[in-house]
């Protein structure tokens, strides 16, 4: 993947138009997102389409047939990006916008879906635009500067196949191919092996990238409760994951003597105790960890288990605090170890760092919400998403839209439907003008540097 350079406007900009969709829009936009929702839907009324499942794999057949209805044709990448294509500008780069159709199990039907269909209806509108201002229904007279990839991102959940990310991470050179393709799932399956699977292995790079935009719920509470439409994301909290194995003895749970035993579940038990209160350590709510999934071995009713493996996760906005709460985890594994009579491997799995979105990108999302009349502020993104890698390499927007109660990772997750439209009307206003080449030379931010509200 490269980034394009700079390059002058061959044609005359695009007509801009800021209004927002019509309510034939909105309810074509809603009837699409009902159709994908209904995809991998669990009895809890959630879906669970876990990356490069059957169900993943008719998410991905719903994008593939409504992009071609929508005018675009298709590609897959050799990570299983998928990508849906216009060009107005033969040869000039694209500027991509999606987000994921993966999921949690048992998850809501917003996160990363929600993205994608609004980006397929952006793309959409904008491509109805420049066909009705085209004389003969191809290249419009006044052609955006960049074409148009609608991208449905492989496994950003990383539930099924760790890291999370991940399609999003080969794209932008983070992650080499063949090393997120050897990635196994529990069963022993390959990313290789279950993208052949539902036929959806590509190949090649996908295309090239002069910015990129991503709308997705906030999956927090702090939109809803002051009242935001649109959130304009300027920057992520870090994030510091970490795979464990807690090393154990196999043993009789009825016979053996209990000061004899090495129970892995026991140590593994106390870690989940231990994230909880170094997160309560620091007042203020400024710290997030959780265990989030154990493998328990055997995991048989009489048996002391021997092993169990498990992954960490601890998230915050504060340099200063992710130092001081690592310090705390040292030294909490080595008194569990003492105490459980146990051993503790930990290996970092993924992390990224507290990092600002360019700023251009949230001043010329600011305006497009003030256009369009939609309330704004900037908001911080507490969860990982594709954008967070495609910042670093290409001009990119990060919006936000409401989540009801801030749940998320749940059946119960909800964007009511005025604020999920209105989001589809602010993407294609931001999405039309990075076409025009509006953030061209928004350089990313030097690494390092402190985005507002951070330490
Ligand atoms: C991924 O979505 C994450 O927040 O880790
Ligand atoms: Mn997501
Ligand atoms: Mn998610």
């Amino acid at each position: 993947m490269t980034a394009a350079a700079t390059r002058p406007a061959t044609t005359r900009a695009h007509e801009s138009t800021s209004q927002p969709g019509t309510a034939g829009d909105a309810a074509a936009f809603l009837r699409d997102f009902r159709s994908l929702s209904a995809i991998g839907e669990t009895p809890g009324h959630g879906v669970d389409r876990q990356a490069a499942t059957p169900a993943d794999a008719q998410a991905r057949a719903w994008f593939t047939s409504l992009a071609a209805q929508y005018g675009f044709r298709t590609e897959t990448d050799r990570i299983g990006n998928l990508f849906a294509l216009i060009e107005w500008n033969p040869g000039a780069p694209y500027v991509l916008v999606g987000s994921h159709l993966d999921s949690q199990p048992t998850a809501g039907k917003y996160d990363g879906a929600y993205g994608v269909a609004a980006a397929l209806h952006a793309g959409r509108r904008l491509a109805d635009r420049a066909a009705s201002q085209s004389p003969d229904g191809g290249t419009p007279p006044a052609a955006p500067k960049y074409n148009l990839a609608v991208v449905d991102w492989f496994n950003e959940e990383g539930c099924r196949f760790a890291p999370s990310m991940m399609g999003s991470s080969v794209y932008t050179g983070k992650l080499p191919a063949d090393v997120a393709l050897a990635v196994t799932d529990t069963a022993g399956t390959s990313v290789r092996d279950a993208l052949t699977e539902i036929g959806h292995l590509g190949s090649g790079f996908g295309p090239t990238a002069a910015a990129y935009a991503e709308i997705h719920i906030e999956q927090g509470r702090s939109m809803e409760d002051s009242g935001t439409t649109i959130g304009l994301v300027h920057a992520c909290w870090a994030a510091a994951k970490y795979t464990v194995t807690v090393h154990g003895e196999q043993a009789h749970t009825g016979s053996t003597v209990i000061a004899d035993r090495k129970d892995a579940l026991l140590g593994a038990s106390r870690l989940v105790v231990l994230l909880r209160e170094i997160a309560d350590h620091f007042s203020g709510a400024v710290l997030h960890t959780s265990v989030g999934q154990l493998t328990v071995y055997p995991n048989s009713p009489v048996v002391v288990p021997s092993r169990v493996e498990l992954v960490m996760d601890l998230r915050t906005a504060d340099e200063d605090i992710l130092a001081s709460a690592k310090a705390l985890l040292r030294a909490g594994i080595a008194a569990i170890e003492a105490e459980a009579n146990v051993s503790i491997d930990v290996a970092e799995s993924h992390a990224w760092g507290i990092n600002p979105y360019q700023p251009a990108g949230v001043a010329l999302a600011a305006e497009c919400a003030a256009e369009l009349g939609l309330s704004h502020r900037q908001v911080f993104t507490l969860a990982g998403h594709d954008s967070i890698n495609m910042k670093d390499v290409v001009p990119t927007v990060m919006l936000f839209v409401p989540s009801v109660d801030g749940i998320s990772h749940n059946e119960r997750e909800y964007t009511n439907d005025d604020d999920a439209c209105a989001g589809v009307d602010m993407l294609t206003r931001v999405v039309e003008r990075l076409c025009n080449g509006d953030l061209d030379g928004a350089a990313a931010p030097e690494a390092g540097a402190r985005p507002e509200g951070t330490k």
